[in-house]
């Protein structure tokens, strides 16, 4: 990390081009400076709630740059192939060219739907990211991971695909709702649990402060869990190996978004599916109480939910089956070993993860 005044840079390096997450306040006006030179066409895809946002961002590009606007439905309700689909006739009419770049412009879903319209238009144009929201910042805006979902299950269709710039400006934040905020923490928390866990002693010391898009502590925890990120999907951008990491919670998780018809918010549901990692871990006997108690206090202190039906256990253990995650038929979650050392548990009982999920059951 190095930071400049108020603005922080944390290099990411990737197999498809180096790239930069700049973290900071009224930033965009560094957007022009990431795009390369040939660039003469571009598409903001934004959410009909950053509509003004995206009209002024096009005000501010619109002496060097032809700018297009896509507004596209909200959350995974944007995450879908005709949503996509409307995006791609947007750039066939404007004739845009492969040397044309992408603005994903919005939360999580945002910018992985328009990271795969940029991955498949023209077979890749250049793509800048420009989260709205904090699991946008933390997580989905960075790493190259670009996705829709189909009937069957979330993120089954995508693409990596790298951004050539990213721009988390902390000022977006300030008028959002806060349990928007509560539950993006629910990406930071797995950052603290899995790899910084400088990031659970911030929201344990004043958690008012640390979920407060205003204070240092806020930045602090941000720019952790990007640092995180970047340092993971650096070393293993294609999921060979550690990055599978970022997966802790996420496969109940996935599950539950899917069980709910992704009418639940993706931290929630990934709160819920930490709360069942952890659980997990120690009847596998890798974890002990004091770390799965700790997980529990946290996400309560944040209200996030830590519960889920117990008669739902079948259906999310079929989905689960079904689970991109699964090798060879074998199911993999990722556990830990202590508070910081991820683990792989690999086709573990049914019997164990039933005892997991009981523990969770409401
Ligand atoms: N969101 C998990 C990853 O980027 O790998």
């Amino acid at each position: 990390m190095t930071e400049k005044r108020t603005v922080t840079t944390i290099p990411v390096t990737s197999p498809q081009g180096d790239y930069d997450v700049t973290i900071g306040r009224d930033i965009y006006s560094g957007i022009p400076d990431a795009l390369a030179d040939d660039v003469q066409k571009v598409l903001i895809v934004h959410p009909p709630a950053m509509g003004a946002r995206a009209a002024a961002l096009r005000e501010s590009l619109a002496d060097r740059y032809q700018v297009l606007l896509a507004e596209v439905p909200d959350a995974e309700n944007a995450k879908r192939v005709e949503v996509a689909a409307f995006c791609w006739q947007i750039l066939g009419q404007a004739d845009f060219a492969r040397s044309d770049a992408i603005i994903g412009f919005g939360g999580g879903a945002i910018t992985d739907l328009a990271g795969f319209v940029a991955a498949t238009w023209l077979r890749g144009v250049s793509l800048i990211q420009l989260p709205t929201s904090v699991l946008g910042m933390v997580d989905a805006s960075v790493g190259g991971k670009t996705g829709i979902n189909t009937n069957e299950g979330k993120n089954l269709v995508g693409v990596f695909h790298a951004p050539t710039a990213v721009f988390a400006d902390l000022e977006v934040l300030d008028t959002l709702p806060r349990n928007e905020i509560l539950t993006g923490f629910a990406e930071i928390v797995k950052a603290g649990f899995i790899y910084y866990p400088e990031i659970l002693d911030i929201i344990e010391s004043d958690v008012a402060a640390a979920t407060d898009p205003t204070t240092p502590e806020f930045r602090r925890v941000i720019e952790l869990s990007i640092d995180m990120k970047a340092r993971v999907v650096g070393e293993d951008f294609r999921e060979a190996g550690l990055r599978e990491i970022l997966n802790y919670g996420h496969t109940l998780g996935h599950a539950i978004e899917h069980a709910e018809r992704y009418q639940w918010r993706h931290g929630a549901a990934v709160a819920v599916g930490m709360m069942f990692a952890a659980e997990l871990s120690r009847l596998a006997g890798r974890l002990g109480d004091d770390a799965v108690d700790r997980t529990r206090r946290i996400l309560d202190s944040l209200d996030l939910p830590t519960e889920y039906p117990v008669g739902r256990w079948n259906t999310l253990l079929a989905t689960m089956q079904r689970d991109k995650k699964t090798r060879s038929g074998m199911l993999r979650f990722i556990v830990l070993d202590d508070i910081g050392k991820p683990s792989v548990l690999t086709a573990p009982e049914t019997a164990l993860l039933f005892a997991a999920y009981q523990e969770i059951g409401s």
